[in-house]
């Protein structure tokens, strides 16, 4: 390969947009990020604006191929990995989306999930997409939009509107838009959108029509790594295929090389999300996780996971630093949580969209709990930390329980794994090693192989066993009888935010 030739990843994110050029060896060369507003209209509500995501993407394309000191002609393919479920519906004439991006923490669906569980309830449609009814996935947001928007649903009849997740937005801009873009997606997003069959991989008419959504808006169905166009003439990357699209959860997955049928990664983003690859068989949950599809190559067997989907846990620290000001940057929580020993009995549990897994009750709200006058801010920060490795350690007993296998380490990558504090006490709560690679942007990787891979950049899953290389483990040191003393409170502060929304 070409010492000159690269592979570029965008990663569309929750709070940001980035772009990273990685090298033949996996390793990150230069990267730009932008970050978009988070828009609030009401309690309970987040939106992004399509528009802004698409602009600022360009603009991270144009500073990383700048940084890197290369030209879109240097590249050997786009990769796209992205916020999953975040429901972008737009008019295929126009260009022009006709409602904000309503986010996947947003929980405005709560009354059309529950209608159309009707006395079925939450497990409906499960069987047939690996998913319960909840407030999270796609096809319900689609629904508020046609439902709620002037004019939407007819627009929608007539084949005008197009729905995707941010990579099929992204797509169809980077490959012409009015004139000729692409509507697709990958497997991995298509299984979040709650119309996907999770064993053909084809959309669901039956459950399209009960959320009364035409299948002329719906994306094409792709496998993860192929061609699926090229960079539009006049565009960023002229030209350029691109080449691999990821959900960035699934992406993370394969940037971890977890590609055997056990081996399980663990993300920590805005939520936090693990996975444990189930091979070519879709495994049912009975533990509140969801089926999903990990990654498919080309035309090679599709390969499944079970997902354990925590919805607030950077966000926790955001919320920390921009609500209460206690910290004006996220990595101070750290020094302020070693300013004590232990959370001096506080436990927060942040439902602020509810609980995703292993409760799916979109009812619950977040508290903290435990209080005396003995806490102090520094306590509070601890607290804010240990919510992410207990909701972590129940999504793992899920796993555990679901697959009869217990896990012997887990391998994590995302912002909060700088933490160190974090790690060490997830490793406790755990009992088990935690494990940090050396190229921890997994998300971003993840996508460039897929992209890289179907073009022939690399060979396949072996160059990326052996390009991944640990960087530090922590070995659980916390003693049994306090790790469990410890997460029974947990759970009893759990069970404090049930049923709190009117
Ligand atoms: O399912 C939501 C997930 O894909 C969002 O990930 O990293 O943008 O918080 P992140």
């Amino acid at each position: 390969m070409a010492d000159d030739t690269y592979v570029l990843a965008i990663d569309q994110g929750t709070t940001s947009t980035r772009a990273i050029v990685f090298d033949h060896a996996g390793q990150p060369v230069e990267s730009g990020q932008i970050e978009h507003e988070q828009i609030f209209p009401k309690a309970g509500w987040v939106e992004h604006d399509p528009k802004e995501i698409w602009r600022n993407t360009r603009e991270v394309v144009g500073l990383a191929l700048t940084r890197a000191n290369i030209t879109y002609e240097n590249l050997a393919a786009v990769g796209i990995t992205n916020q999953r479920e975040t429901t972008v519906v737009w008019d295929k004439n126009t260009g022009e989306p006709v409602y904000n991006a309503i986010v996947w923490q947003d929980t405005r669906t709560q009354k059309i999930v529950e209608e159309l569980g009707g006395s079925e309830g939450a497990d409906k449609y499960k069987s047939r997409v690996g998913l319960p009814l909840a407030t999270y996935f796609s096809g319900p947001k689609v629904k508020w939009i046609l439902d709620n928007v002037d004019g939407a649903r007819e627009r929608a009849e007539a084949g005008d509107l197009l729905f995707g997740n941010t990579d099929a937005w992204l797509v169809w801009n980077m490959t012409g838009g009015t004139d000729g873009g692409r509507h697709l997606t990958d497997v991995t997003n298509a299984s979040r959108t709650m119309l996907m069959n999770v064993d053909s991989l084809t959309w669901n008419e039956d459950i399209a029509a009960d959320m009364g959504i035409p299948m002329s808006m719906l994306p094409e169905i792709c496998s993860s790594s192929e061609v699926y166009g090229e960079g539009r003439r006049g565009g960023m990357i002229p030209g350029v295929p691109i080449a691999g699209i990821l959900g960035d959860q699934q992406a993370a997955t394969f940037g971890q090389a977890c590609f055997e049928v056990g081996m399980a990664k663990n993300t920590y983003g805005t939520g936090n999300f693990m996975l444990i690859n189930t091979g070519t068989e879709a495994v049912p949950s009975e533990n509140g996780l969801l089926t999903t599809v990990a990654y498919k190559i080309g035309d090679n067997a599709p390969i499944y996971a079970l997902e354990g989907s925590i919805a607030v846990t950077g966000s926790l620290v955001q919320w920390f630093r921009d609500n209460l000001g206690i910290i004006t940057s996220a990595p101070e929580i750290e020094d302020l949580a070693k300013s004590v020993d232990d959370n001096g009995g506080a436990y927060f549990v942040p439902a602020f969209s509810g609980l995703f897994a292993p409760y799916w009750k979109a009812d619950a709200r977040g508290a903290l709990v435990g209080l005396t006058r003995y806490v102090n801010k520094g306590h509070i920060a601890r607290a804010v930390l240990e919510a992410t490795a207990f909701q972590t350690r129940e999504v793992n007993d899920a796993m555990a329980a679901d697959s009869g296998v217990d896990l012997t380490e887990l391998k994590v990558d995302g912002g909060m794994v700088a933490n160190e504090t974090l790690m060490q006490f997830q490793a406790d709560i755990l009992g088990v090693p935690v494990v940090r690679p050396k190229v921890a942007e997994t998300t971003a990787l993840g996508a460039a192989y897929a992209a890289g891979i179907a073009v022939g950049y690399w060979s396949g899953e072996q160059d990326v066993i052996d390009n991944w290389a640990e960087d530090k483990r922590w070995e659980p040191q916390m003693d049994e009888a306090e790790r469990e003393r410890t997460y029974r409170l947990w759970k009893k502060a759990v069970t404090k935010t049930f049923d709190w929304v009117d």
